[in-house]
């Protein structure tokens, strides 16, 4: 049956765009052909030529536009209100870096455009580069990694790249039990082996489980600070001196720079190697898979590997692209990387100055430290006394025995109360784990609207835990089997 799009309600059903095709209507209005008609079987080189038409919708202006919108409001955005998903910073996107980002001399520029005609460009590159160095005491650093993930690819690429010239390749890289997945998948990308250390009792990287493990044939330690329970590594230095007696490098992977920016340096406790999330710490809207930008930084020993092209400053003043450095592992992503992305970290960090950049850890670790606080007498707390950094990791699991309301419930929950859920069962060292990150741009006021939810679910999980199975009964779909949409996904209409 064909339904008719939510002229009545938000929350109505919308079909496919395709569904709502008729024959011949117009979405825009095009000049008369005032060529003759070709035939591209005849001017396209053989094979090019569709054999059948593309079949693209035909539909109005106004039915594309009320069409893209229904299907917005069904989204939970940061826009929309409290997004507290641990570990991916989901922090407001102020509306200047959009303007930054639109304005015509950079979205419209080409990637082609020669140097000399793109030297505005080319200097913001080289000018972020510098204040990334600068928040991050790494000697150099590269733009050009699409993603957090892909800025560990790169520069575990370059820390093997680095190894291999030195005659001294290795098999193996240690992560934390407390790492986020993408560590270890960087790893096996490149070809490593990885071996997990037990993190201590209070949540730590021990230096003795490091230097246990460590030994001649592995190549980096894998760490993050603070680690994904919140905690800041306080025996990082200890650990960066076993890795670097034994010849190994330490990436350090830097999703949790907003915890620490502006007032401890990643180059400055022993990190060799490490990734950028510019759209996290910098502020750019992102989830969904994009856009995204991840940079790395590295020590002086890593700096000849960056990936090309380097983006420099010239003697005379001006600015080009470099594709000069012999020992380069190369391009990881097409033409200078997400650029758009770029322009927003840059801007954000123009417009907060060096000292927003403390203010804003400040206020990430306050607001994590505050949600805490509210809620740490119901939720149980399993590491950190009470006391975290940009995020806390407190665990349902008391609620789960005594009412049977499991994690994914409180989450689905929330979700009936106007939140969008935190990160559930993760990190896996802690069991029911609600990962909370507020970030420092929310208020008081939201902060403590986000603990009352989560105190008003402890409270009537008792009452009527079938409540909570069924949850959320608030939005335009209800509980979804999501196994089967991740194993069976249907990704188009028959
Ligand atoms: C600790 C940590 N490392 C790495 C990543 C990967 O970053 P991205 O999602 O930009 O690939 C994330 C993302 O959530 C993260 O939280």
């Amino acid at each position: 049956m064909r339904e008719t799009p939510g002229s009545k309600t938000l929350g109505f059903n919308e079909p496919l765009i395709f569904d709502r095709s008729t024959a011949g209507r117009l979405g825009t209005t095009l000049p008369d052909l005032d060529l003759p008609e070709a035939d591209p079987a005849s001017v396209l080189p053989h094979g090019l030529a569709r054999a059948e038409r593309i079949g693209l919708p035909e539909v109005s202006e106004p039915e594309v536009v009320r069409h893209f919108v229904r299907l917005s409001s069904w989204n939970y955005s940061v826009d929309h209100g409290f997004y507290p998903l641990g570990s991916c910073t989901m922090k407001y996107n102020p509306k200047l870096n959009e303007w930054a980002a639109r304005l015509p001399g950079f979205a419209h520029l080409h990637p082609y455009t020669p140097d000399a005609l793109a030297q505005g460009a080319i200097q913001l590159m080289v000018a972020l580069e510098e204040m990334l160095a600068e928040i991050s005491g790494m000697a150099a650093i590269s733009l050009q990694p699409a993603a957090g993930a892909h800025g560990e690819l790169t520069a575990m690429m370059m820390i093997r790249e680095c190894l291999a010239k030195r005659g001294d390749p290795r098999k193996k890289v240690l992560i934390p039990d407390t790492a986020h997945g993408t560590n270890p998948a960087t790893c096996t990308l490149n070809g490593y082996e990885v071996a997990s250390v037990p993190s201590t009792d209070e949540g730590f990287l021990d230096p003795q489980a490091i230097a246990k493990m460590m030994d001649e044939d592995v190549a980096a330690v894998m760490l993050t600070n603070p680690n994904t329970l919140g905690l800041f590594e306080r025996y990082v230095k200890d650990v960066a001196d076993v890795v670097h007696a034994k010849g190994g490098f330490v990436f350090g992977d830097g999703a949790n720079l907003n915890a620490i920016m502006g007032r401890a340096r990643p180059g400055d406790f022993g990190i060799d190697a490490m990734q950028f999330n510019l759209h996290k710490t910098f502020s750019t809207p992102h989830g969904g898979g994009g856009p995204g930008s991840g940079p790395v930084g590295v020590c002086k020993d890593l700096a000849p590997y960056l990936p090309l092209p380097r983006p420099l400053r010239l003697g005379d003043g001006s600015f080009a692209l470099s594709e000069d450095a012999p020992d380069s592992i190369g391009r990881v992503r097409s033409f200078a990387g997400n650029f758009g992305v770029m322009v927003r970290a840059y801007t954000y960090l123009r417009e907060i100055g060096a000292p927003g950049v403390k203010r804003v850890s400040e206020m990430a670790v306050l607001n994590a430290n505050y949600l805490l606080s509210l809620i740490k007498d119901t939720y149980r707390v399993p590491f950190g006394n009470g006391r975290c950094m940009h995020e806390c990791v407190a665990s349902d699991r008391d609620l789960q025995k005594e009412t049977g309301v499991s994690t994914l419930d409180v989450a689905k929950g929330l979700i009936d109360r106007g939140f969008h859920p935190p990160t559930v069962y993760f990190p896996l060292v802690v069991r029911g784990a609600l990962m909370m990150e507020p970030t420092e741009t929310e208020s008081r006021e939201s902060v403590e609207e986000f603990a009352a939810a989560l105190l008003d679910i402890a409270a009537r999980a008792a009452e009527d835990p079938d409540a909570f199975h069924r949850a959320p009964e608030r939005t335009r779909l209800g509980r979804l089997d999501e196994t089967a949409a991740a194993r069976k996904p249907v990704l188009k209409a028959e």
